[in-house]
C-alpha cells in the first residue's frame, strides 16, 4: 500500500516566491481549482487549507526535502511533529505499525472529524514528521475542501496549522497570508474554519489512551466508544520525556500578555474591570474580551470584543483566535478575558485559554 504511495517527486512547484490564492466554495470545492492545489502537494508544494479546525499547512508527507520545507516556512522547531492527514480511514493502515481494535472504533465513530490519533509508526514515515519519535499523529479531517484535496491529491499530507510558529492558529485565509505570505506556494480560501480549535489528540501508543490536546472531540465523546480514556497534563515542565513536544503553552498566545479571569460572574467581571481601568488610567491601551449577556460598563477607550454567549461555546470557540488576533492588530498593550464554562467545547476553550495566560490568572 505505501509502496504506492512513495512517489518520486518531480519538484514542479512555483518558486517564484509568490503565494497564490484560490478561492473555493467551501461546500463544493471547484474540482479545477483542487485538482492545481493536490498537483502542487504531489509535486512537493507547500499548500495552506482549510480544515473544520483551523487552516493547515500541507505538504507531501513521506517527502523528507518538502517537510523540511516547512518547518522552514513556519519557523517551527524540527522537534515538534507533525499530524499527517489522509482523505480516507484505509491510509491510516500505510502509516503505522498495527491498527489497534480502539484506533478502529474511534475512527469508524469520529472520522472524518477533528480527532487526531497517536499510533506506533511505520517506518516509512521519515523522522522530519515525527520529530523522530516512534509514534505518528493521523486524522482524517471532515471540511469538504480538505477532503476533496486529500482525495484528489491521493497522498498522505504532513500538515500543522497554517502560522509561524509561537503565533495563533489560523482560522481564515488572511490569517495564512498575514503570516505566511511569499513563504509558502498556495493557499486554498475555503472561508471562516467552523470549530476554530485544533482537533482533540487522542495518545493510543501506550497503555492506557491518554488525551494530549483536548478538542471538539471531547472527553466523554471518546469514553463513549472507549471507557478508559485518561486525560493527560497539558503542562510539559514536569513531563520530561515531552511526549507531545507541540503542546507548550506559548503556541497558542497572542502577542500582548493576556490575563485570564476565573470564578463566579459577578465577581470576576467586577475585578475584570477594576483592572481594565487600572490598566487604563496607568496609560496602557486595553483589550477586553468578554462574553455576549456581560454588562460591561467601561469608562475610557478600551477595545472590547464578544465571543459569543456563555450557552453557546460553539460560536465562542469558532472566534477565539480571530477575536484574539484582532487585538494583536489592533496594537493592545494587555488583554483581559473572562472565563468560559469548562464542559464539552468549552474544555477546548479553557485549555487555548490557559496556555495564553500561562501563569496570569486570576482566580
Ligand atoms: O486541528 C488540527 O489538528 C490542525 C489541523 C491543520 O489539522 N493541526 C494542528 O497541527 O493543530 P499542529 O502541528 O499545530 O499541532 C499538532 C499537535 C502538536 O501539539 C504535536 O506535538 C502533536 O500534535 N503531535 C504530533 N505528532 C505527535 C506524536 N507522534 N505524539 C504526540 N503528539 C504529537
Ligand atoms: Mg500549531
Amino acid at each position: 500500500m505505501l509502496q504506492k504511495l512513495l512517489r518520486r517527486v518531480e519538484r514542479h512547484y512555483d518558486v517564484d516566491g509568490m503565494t497564490d490564492v484560490i478561492r473555493v466554495d467551501p461546500e463544493r470545492p471547484d474540482p479545477a481549482a483542487i485538482a492545481r492545489a493536490a498537483e502542487c502537494l504531489r509535486g512537493g508544494g507547500l499548500v495552506a487549507f482549510p480544515t473544520e479546525t483551523v487552516y493547515g499547512l500541507g505538504v507531501y508527507a513521506l517527502d523528507r526535502t518538502a517537510v523540511r520545507r516547512l518547518f522552514e516556512a513556519k519557523g517551527r522547531p524540527a522537534n515538534d511533529p507533525l499530524i499527517v492527514h489522509v482523505g480516507s480511514p484505509d491510509l491510516m493502515d500505510a502509516l503505522v505499525l498495527h491498527v489497534p481494535d480502539a484506533a478502529r472504533a474511534l475512527a469508524a465513530r469520529f472520522w472524518p472529524g477533528p480527532l487526531t490519533l497517536v499510533l506506533p509508526r511505520s517506518p516509512l514515515v521519515p523522522d522530519e514528521v515525527t520529530a523522530g519519535l516512534d509514534t505518528v499523529a493521523v486524522r482524517v479531517p471532515a471540511h469538504p475542501v480538505a477532503r476533496a484535496l486529500l482525495v484528489a491529491a491521493g497522498i498522505p499530507v504532513a500538515a500543522p496549522s497554517a502560522n509561524l510558529f509561537s503565533r495563533l492558529s489560523p482560522t481564515r485565509a488572511s490569517h495564512v497570508l498575514d503570516d505566511l505570505e511569499g513563504r509558502i506556494d498556495l493557499i486554498v480560501d475555503g472561508g471562516p474554519t467552523t470549530v476554530g480549535v485544533e482537533s482533540t489528540v487522542l495518545d493510543l501508543s501506550r497503555g492506557t489512551p491518554t488525551l494530549l490536546r483536548p478538542g471538539a472531540i471531547t472527553a466523554e465523546m471518546l469514553r463513549e466508544v472507549l471507557p478508559r480514556v485518561e486525560v493527560g497534563t497539558v503542562r510539559q515542565d514536569d513531563r520530561p520525556a515531552m511526549l507531545s513536544p507541540g503542546l507548550l503553552e506559548k503556541h497558542y498566545a497572542p502577542r500582548a500578555p493576556l490575563t485570564l479571569y476565573e470564578g463566579e460572574t459577578p465577581a470576576m467581571l467586577e475585578r475584570l474591570m477594576r483592572d481594565a481601568h487600572e490598566a487604563m488610567n496607568a496609560g496602557a491601551r486595553v483589550g477586553l474580551i468578554v462574553a455576549d449577556e456581560d454588562a460591561v460598563d467601561v469608562r475610557g477607550d478600551a477595545r472590547i470584543a464578544r465571543l459569543g454567549s456563555t450557552h453557546d461555546l460553539t460560536t465562542v470557540a469558532s472566534r477565539l483566535y480571530s477575536v484574539l488576533r484582532e487585538m494583536d492588530a489592533a496594537g493592545v498593550d494587555v488583554i483581559l478575558v473572562r472565563g468560559f464554562p469548562g464542559s464539552g467545547l468549552g474544555t477546548a476553550v479553557r485549555d487555548r485559554l490557559h496556555r495564553a495566560a500561562a501563569t496570569r490568572i486570576v482566580l
